[in-house]
C-alpha cells in the first residue's frame, strides 16, 4: 500500500466523509421510519413510459443514443428545455445558454471548478444544501454564512457581508442560493427578496448561483420568478435537474447561463465525463416531446401534497409547545426548530432508539450553528409511516423536555 498521506491531493485531504452519511449508517434497520433521506417517491418513477421510449429510440436511433455526444448536450434535449422554460417561466434563451450536466451535483462541482481558487470567499445560506457546501469546500472556498428566515436569505445580512468583503478587497466569487423549497428548510425566497438579491449582485459585481432542483415540484401557491429572469447583467447562473421530476437515476440536469459562462464550464466538463449519457438525454427529450412531462409532474405534486399535509397534521397533533416548523408549498422537505437549548444532534441517538430518524440541522450550517434544528423528508415515507414516525419523534422530544424539567404542552393545531 502506498503512503496515502504523502500522496493524497489537497482536495482529497480537505474532503471529509459527511456527518450525515455516518449517522445514516445507524438508520439502516427495516423497523426505522426514516425522514432522513432525500429520495423521491419510487412509486412515482415513470418506469413503463421510460421502457417504451428506450425501446423505440434504441431501435430507431441507436447510432446517436449509444454514441458519444457533444459535451454541452444533445440538441434534441436542449430544444425541449428551451420550450419548457419558455412555457413555464416565460424565459427566452438559446441553445448556447444551456449546458446539459450529469445532474445538478456535477453542475455544482463545475461551478466550483470554474470559479473558486483556494481561500476565495463565497456566500452561502444558513442553512444550505450540504452537497453544495461539499462541492465548494473541495476547491478550498472560504464559506461565509448569511442568515435565512422563513422567506429565504436575509438581504440586509447579505449586503453587510458583501460590503465587508468589498472593503477588505477580498476576491469574493458568488452567492449560492437554493431559492425554491430549499434543501434543507423547505423555504422559498420571496419575490421581493429575489429582486433585491439580483440588484445587490449587480451592485457588488458578484455571481449568483441559483440552484433550483425543486422548482417544478410546487403543490400550491404562486411561484415567484426564477432569478435568472430577473437578472440583466449575465451574472446569474441557474442550475436545474430532472432528478426530482423524472428520476435521479437518469443523472440529468442543466445549467442556464450567459453563453460565455457556458463555454467556460463546458471546457471543464470535457475532462470530467466527455458528455452526459446520450441515451438518458434522448429518453428525457422524448418524454418531453411526447407530452408526458407536465401531466407526470402534476401527478407527482398531488402525491407529495398528500404526504406534506400528513406531516403538517401529525406535527400539529403530536409536537409539544415550543417546537416550530416550516410549511413548504412544494419540494421534499420541511424544517423543525426545537426550543433553544435543545440539541437535535444529541437527540438523534434517542430518536434512532425509538426507530425514527431525521437529519441533524447543524450539518447544513457552515458556521457551526443550527444545533436545535432538524430536516424532515416527506416524499419517501407513506402517510401512515409519517403519522407513526412523527408520533415517535414527538415522544423523544417530550421526554427530553421532561428531562430538562419542563412539562410538555400540546402545540396549537393552527401553527
Ligand atoms: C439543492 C440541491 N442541489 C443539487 C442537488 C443534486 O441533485 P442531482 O445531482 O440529483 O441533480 C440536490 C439533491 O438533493 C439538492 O437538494
Amino acid at each position: 500500500m502506498i503512503d496515502l498521506v504523502k500522496n493524497l491531493a489537497a482536495v482529497n485531504r480537505r474532503t471529509k466523509t459527511s456527518v450525515i452519511r455516518e449517522l445514516l449508517k445507524l438508520t439502516n434497520k427495516p423497523e426505522i421510519i426514516s425522514f432522513a433521506g432525500g429520495l423521491p417517491a419510487p412509486e412515482s418513477f415513470p418506469a413503463e413510459l421510460f421502457a417504451d421510449i428506450a425501446s423505440d429510440i434504441l431501435k430507431k436511433n441507436s447510432m446517436t443514443v449509444l454514441q458519444y455526444g457533444p459535451t454541452d448536450g444533445l440538441p434534441e434535449l436542449k430544444d425541449q428545455i428551451i420550450r419548457l422554460l419558455r412555457e413555464d417561466e416565460g424565459l427566452i434563451i438559446k441553445p448556447e445558454n444551456i449546458l446539459i450536466t450529469t445532474a445538478s451535483q456535477q453542475a455544482l462541482d463545475l461551478v466550483g471548478k470554474t470559479f473558486i481558487d483556494a481561500m476565495d470567499p463565497i456566500l452561502v445560506e444558513l442553512p444550505s444544501y450540504i452537497g453544495g457546501l461539499q462541492a465548494f469546500n473541495a476547491y478550498g472556498a472560504k464559506m461565509i454564512g448569511v442568515k435565512d428566515d422563513d422567506h429565504g436569505i436575509l438581504v440586509d445580512d447579505l449586503e453587510q457581508k458583501l460590503a465587508r468583503l468589498r472593503d477588505e478587497e477580498e476576491h469574493y466569487k458568488f452567492v449560492y442560493i437554493v431559492p425554491d423549497f430549499q434543501n434543507p428548510s423547505g423555504v422559498t425566497l420571496s419575490e421581493e427578496r429575489r429582486r433585491k438579491v439580483v440588484k445587490l449582485a449587480e451592485m457588488y459585481n458578484v455571481l449568483v448561483i441559483e440552484d433550483s432542483p425543486y422548482r417544478a415540484v410546487r403543490f400550491e401557491g404562486k411561484a415567484p420568478h426564477i432569478m435568472y429572469k430577473l437578472g440583466r447583467s449575465g451574472n446569474i447562473i441557474s442550475l436545474f435537474t430532472f432528478s426530482k421530476t423524472l428520476a435521479p437515476g437518469l443523472r440529468l440536469g442543466f445549467v442556464v447561463a450567459h453563453e460565455a459562462i457556458i463555454r467556460r464550464m463546458s471546457i471543464l466538463k470535457q475532462s470530467m465525463d466527455l458528455c452526459t449519457s446520450s441515451l438518458n438525454q434522448m429518453i428525457a427529450a422524448e418524454f418531453l416531446s411526447r407530452g408526458h412531462y407536465k401531466g407526470h409532474v402534476a401527478s407527482l405534486c398531488k402525491t407529495y401534497k398528500v404526504k406534506k399535509d400528513a406531516m403538517l397534521e401529525a406535527l400539529g397533533r403530536y409536537m409539544p409547545e415550543g417546537v416550530t416548523w416550516t410549511k413548504p408549498e412544494g419540494g421534499l422537505f420541511l424544517w423543525v426548530r426545537l426550543p433553544e437549548g435543545m440539541n437535535a444532534d444529541e437527540l438523534f441517538y434517542e430518536a434512532v432508539k425509538e426507530n425514527v430518524a431525521y437529519v441533524i440541522g447543524s450539518a447544513f450550517h457552515c458556521d457551526g450553528g443550527g444545533h436545535n434544528t432538524m430536516r424532515l423528508n416527506f416524499s419517501y415515507p407513506s402517510p401512515e409511516q409519517i403519522d407513526e414516525g412523527i408520533q415517535r419523534l414527538a415522544k423523544v422530544i417530550k421526554a427530553n423536555l421532561v428531562k430538562k424539567g419542563e412539562k410538555p404542552k400540546a402545540a396549537a393545531l393552527t401553527r
